[in-house]
């Protein structure tokens, strides 16, 4: 039989969980044609990803290779390079168990429902609720604004560094074009020098933000300072595109399930809907791991330095560990999904996209009784983050 594994179809893109049924009757761990191990089992998935032997991937390694076609412009990437080199996400320990703790330390949960709640009020205030584009007035905004709020960054900057997260958010993706790689190295530069003039305002003017914070925590420079400036506006990205698309996702299966819709209309919807949703459709698709050493998990082999794709999603649809996968059961518990992964680099900001859809979620039945999907989705054409381009629906 044919590989089932087509990332690159655009019929798999927009809708993934065929193809990763398909592929988990056919080899739950598979050796895709590129070479790669593509990973759609549950309890595969959460045995690598907990395992201290399958480290993050280098991007930075992987960056080189897609730019070997380029190699007179080679020098200019070294930027973006240097930057997620530099990110959480894409270090191991010592260094990621260091640098987590230092972010954690810093990091204040008080005000943030009244971020939440200011924003959504904010962005009510200038749309019509009757029609209006879920993707690009809501969705996107909200995270956008709550973390500049977070961060302590003038709010009316939120939109520019909403368009410079969403060219860096490409480094994520399994295929880069030269166009990309391009835009991404002046985003790169701009998110530098913006984020090394507000920490240095910080610095003399300190306040009880986030980045405050950080860099008054980092005075001794524990952290190398161009470091903790990648991460800080790492945290920017890595709260935005990706609560963006919980919030389309998860208004998205309210709105166009019936029943749900109106368990939605009549506030009665459990409290631990978001959990589902969150598994249902997951946002985050895929992560990537490297085997340091040759080891055997899940009954397989793995070779030394084996690439391995984890597809979330897929694991979150796995009837081996979910009954009935492909229904959104809203009240489903116990539900251990894996949407922010699990193991060292488990998302540290779960808490924080969950409370801004919960709050919304609450915010839009205490405002409205009615909600209609008013056209199609369009999709974002991008199998590791699951977000929509626009939906316009209304709300009454
Ligand atoms: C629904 C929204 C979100 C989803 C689905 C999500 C998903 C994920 C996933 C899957 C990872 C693990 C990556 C890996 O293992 O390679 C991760 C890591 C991370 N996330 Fe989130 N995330 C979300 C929201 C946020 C928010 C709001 C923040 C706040 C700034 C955030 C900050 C981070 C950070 C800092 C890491 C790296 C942690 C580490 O490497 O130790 N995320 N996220």
């Amino acid at each position: 039989m044919e590989s089932p594994w087509k990332p690159y179809l655009k019929e798999n893109i927009l809708d993934p969980y065929p193809m990763y049924k398909a592929l988990r009757d056919y080899e739950p761990i598979h050796r895709a044609r590129t070479g790669e191990w593509v990973v759609t089992e549950y309890e595969a998935a959460r045995s690598i990803l907990k395992d201290s032997r399958f480290l993050v991937g280098n991007r930075a390694a992987w960056l080189e290779k897609a730019s070997t076609q380029h190699l007179d412009k080679w020098e200019s990437f070294s930027v973006i390079v240097d930057a997620l080199k530099s990110f959480v996400v894409f270090k191991n320990p010592p260094d990621h168990t260091l640098l987590r703790k230092f972010i954690m330390q810093a990091w204040n949960n008080r005000e943030v429902d009244a971020i939440i709640k200011g924003n959504i009020d904010a962005i009510f205030n200038t749309l019509d609720p009757t029609r209006f584009d879920l993707a690009t007035e809501l969705a996107a905004p909200l995270p956008a604004m709550t973390m500049t709020k977070i961060l302590g960054l003038p709010i009316e900057d939120y939109k520019y560094l909403e368009n410079l997260s969403h060219e860096m958010i490409h480094s994520l993706d399994l295929y880069l074009t030269f166009r990309q790689i391009e835009r991404m190295k002046n985003a790169t530069e701009e998110f530098a020098a913006y984020f090394e003039k507000f920490a240095a305002d910080k610095l003399k003017n300190p306040d009880d933000s986030l980045l405050s914070r950080l860099v008054h925590l980092n005075k001794d420079q524990q952290i190398p300072h161009h470091e903790l400036m990648g991460n800080c506006f790492f945290l920017f990205i890595a709260g935005e595109e990706t609560t963006a698309g919980l919030i389309e996702l998860g208004l998205y299966h309210l709105i166009l399930n019936e029943e749900l819709n109106k368990s939605f209309q009549e506030q009665k919807i459990p409290s631990l809907a978001t959990e589902e949703l969150l598994r249902f459709d997951s946002p985050a698709q895929i992560v990537v791991r490297i085997a340091s050493e040759e080891c055997e998990i899940a009954r397989h082999k793995f070779e030394k330095e084996a690439a391995v794709t984890i597809c979330l999603g897929a694991a979150n649809r796995d009837p081996g560990k979910f009954e009935r996968p492909d229904e959104l059961i809203l009240d489903r518990t116990p539900n251990h999904h894996l949407a922010f992964a699990s193991g060292i680099h488990r998302c540290l900001g779960d808490w924080l996209a969950k409370r801004e859809f919960e709050i919304l979620l609450d915010e839009l039945t205490t405002r409205f009784n009615r909600f209609e999907l008013l056209s199609q989705p369009v999709w974002k054409e991008n199998l590791n983050m699951r977000s929509l381009r626009s939906l316009y629906i209304s709300c009454r």
